[in-house]
């Protein structure tokens, strides 16, 4: 059977990744569409075997006769994780799934920043297969000390309970802080680590901004891709990999804390005189507000781009069988290059851009 596959992000530096990735994994009977927004990116996804659809995903018409008329059966959505449009997709799995008879799959990316402190997690460990893990998702909502991480779960949630309603199986697939040279043909860089250089060109210094030494997850971009892979082998496979209310996969091999990263990385910056000083020192309200200034947003939410404790560990993807080939500990040696590359792909680097006057909770 061969199975139609919808991709979004193709250009970015995730979904890239993970094509370039797919292109090579000799999976079985498959065939790619990859969603684009221009001629350029139009003709790259070729070399992936992708056949491009120029769609506006604003349009829930266009995204449902994209889903319907190519009789696709699995979608990964890599391209917003507060997109509310995600019933009008998987009620179009639903249709092709009436139609074909074959089970249809809808996997929605979203990020590790919904399951921390900024988004109203507990502070103390909880496991990405925990039975428990939807109810607490969905509790936080109410309980998010940032408004737009309230409506990140929203959406998270909203995904798994009009899948469930359907007859779609669905898959939270969390990033984390993901690292390394992306490997498709658009996005190189990581939208997370790109941040701590923003914030020390506008600063002059690294600085932290948490009390304590909080923590948070971390994945090479090769790692985050296979864990894709995995997941997508099994569901061509027909293997239950868990789905719906226990479909969760944080992309990780562990955590690490923030001020080791800021210490490898003020090293690495320092070494290139982006920054005079080294030592990492703890943010008052001024250097928030320049760390914002070169973040593009807003004082408050400085901390939600570069700091907060995320306690979610990662125990699904390997119970499928991904083996994250790099340790958490590995983005430490790789600060260097790290930087180097942010370095190098700076200008036009994507970023959360908040607008200035955006209030925490309204
Ligand atoms: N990178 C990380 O460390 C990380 C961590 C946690 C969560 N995430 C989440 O994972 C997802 C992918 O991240 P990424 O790093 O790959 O981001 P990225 O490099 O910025 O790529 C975003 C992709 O989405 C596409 N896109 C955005 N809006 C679109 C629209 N309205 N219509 C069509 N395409 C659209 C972009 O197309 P264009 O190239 O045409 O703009 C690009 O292909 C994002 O939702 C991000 O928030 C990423």
């Amino acid at each position: 059977m061969t199975r139609n596959i919808l991709f979004t992000g193709a250009s970015g530096y995730l979904g890239g990744s993970f094509l370039q990735l797919l292109k090579d994994a000799g999976l079985p009977g498959h065939k790619i569409y990859a969603v684009v927004r221009s001629d350029k990116q139009a003709e790259a996804v070729q070399q992936y075997n992708a056949e491009p659809l120029t769609i506006d995903l604003s349009n829930t018409d266009a995204i449902t006769s994209a889903i319907v008329d190519n009789n696709v059966t699995v979608v990964f959505h890599l391209h917003n994780p507060l997109d509310s449009t995600t019933p009008a997709w998987i009620k179009a799995l639903a249709a092709v799934k009436q139609r074909l008879r074959q089970d249809v799959h809808f996997i929605f990316t979203t990020g590790a920043k919904l399951f921390s402190s900024h988004a109203g997690a507990p502070s103390e460990p909880f496991s990405d297969s925990d039975p428990g893990l939807y109810v607490m998702h969905k509790g936080q909502a109410a309980k998010a000390p940032i408004d737009a991480m309230g409506v990140g779960t929203s959406c998270n949630t909203l995904v798994t309970e009009t899948a469930e309603a359907h007859g779609v199986k669905s898959y939270i697939f969390v990033p984390c802080i993901v690292y390394g040279r992306g490997l498709g043909f658009g996005n190189k860089i990581s939208i997370q680590t790109v941040a701590v250089v923003r914030a020390a060109k506008a600063t002059g210094r690294v600085f932290k901004v948490d009390n304590g030494r909080p923590t948070w997850p971390v994945c090479h971009v090769e790692d985050n891709s296979t864990l894709y892979l995995e997941m997508l082998r099994g569901i061509l496979e027909e293997r239950d990999i868990g789905h719906g209310k226990n479909g969760y996969f944080l992309a990780s091999p562990g955590s690490v804390a923030w001020d080791d990263i800021y210490t490898a990385m003020a090293k690495a910056l320092k070494k290139r005189g982006v920054i005079g000083d080294e030592e990492i020192q703890m943010a008052d309200r001024d250097d928030l507000a320049k760390m914002g200034e070169g973040l593009d947003c807003p004082a408050d939410f400085v901390p939600l781009m570069l700091g907060g404790l995320c306690p979610l560990t990662p125990e699904h993807g390997r119970s499928i069988g991904w083996t994250p080939k790099y340790g958490p500990e590995h983005i430490l040696e790789a600060a260097d290059a790290e930087v180097e590359l942010i370095l190098e792909h700076l200008d036009g680097a994507r970023s959360y851009a908040i607008p200035q006057g955006t209030k925490l909770k309204q």
